[in-house]
């Protein structure tokens, strides 16, 4: 999606799970607006890769967002380098497929550690660096499943909502320090993540549910994601956008 405006010059931003997929979406575009993005993926290659191909300032930090000292060691570099941090979208999650018969309780411990633990994580230390400038823009990526109840999914969703509920209580924490927090709800989407597993299966049967037909891609989030991450949602916060062409109509 091409836009003549620079939204985004001066800003400093960790966009989570950003080696592919929906988050490289958002890091092409937040940089083609003059934003330095900070690449923090667990698949090193992938956000090396990525980083390289969108060039400039834009660089990658190897993170996994569950495990405490890779976080804290991702804020370190970005304060070293980059003296602050104004935005973070916290996209990178794991996607399963598993029917609840055979979801493990360390089936359910996985999915949550990585999709709502390494979201608190996250959003802790970036907003412990944002509140130095009384100025911050969170945004969460649930997904629309927390709506519809999804099968083949019950861990995702009950960390996406999670996310969604969290989302809630942290703006109300944080709008004293002038920073926004805020969630978007995608729906299914043509990446990587669904190929990956049978979830692509369900491709034609929700764009028959849609009001919008057409499926999905990355870049159809992108504009959602960064209004909130932008300085123009300064009056949004604790806030839902469901990017899903009104598959539920929420
Ligand atoms: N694709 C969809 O249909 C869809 C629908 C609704 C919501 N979502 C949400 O949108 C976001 C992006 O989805 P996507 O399809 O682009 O995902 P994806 O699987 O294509 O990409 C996710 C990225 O996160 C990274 N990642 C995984 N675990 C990590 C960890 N512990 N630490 C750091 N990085 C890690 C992966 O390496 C990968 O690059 C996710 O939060 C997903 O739940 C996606």
């Amino acid at each position: 999606m091409s836009t003549n405006r620079m939204r985004f010059t001066d800003r400093v931003a960790i966009i989570t799970g950003a080696g592919r997929g929906i988050g490289e979406a958002a890091a092409r575009q937040m940089h083609a607006e003059g934003g330095t993005v900070v690449i923090a993926d667990i698949n090193n290659e992938r956000g090396e890769a990525t980083a390289k191909d969108i060039g400039g300032s834009c660089c990658s930090v190897r993170t996994d967002i569950a495990d405490p000292e890779s976080v804290a060691a991702l804020h370190n570099t970005v304060e070293q380098r980059f003296g602050k941090l104004d935005i973070v979208i916290n996209n990178a999650s794991l996607v399963p497929y598993q029917k609840w018969e055979d979801i493990t309780f360390d089936d359910w411990r996985k999915i949550l550690r990585v999709d709502l633990d390494g979201v608190f994580l996250m959003c802790k230390s970036s907003s412990d660096m944002m509140r130095k400038n009384n100025y911050g823009r969170i945004v969460n990526i649930s997904s629309n499943t927390v709506l519809l109840g999804t099968p083949n999914l019950v861990h995702y969703v009950a960390a996406k909502a999670g996310v969604y509920a969290f989302t809630r209580a942290l703006a109300t924490e944080l709008g004293q320090y002038s920073i926004t927090v805020n969630n978007i709800c995608p729906g299914i989407t043509d990446t990587d993540a669904n190929w990956e597993t049978p979830h692509h299966e369900a491709f034609d049967l929700v764009e028959g549910m849609q009001a919008i037909k057409g499926r999905a891609k990355p870049q159809y989030h992108v504009p959602s994601i960064l209004f909130l991450a932008s300085e123009e949602s300064f009056w949004v916060t604790g806030s839902t956008v469901v990017t899903d062409a009104g598959h539920t109509r929420h």
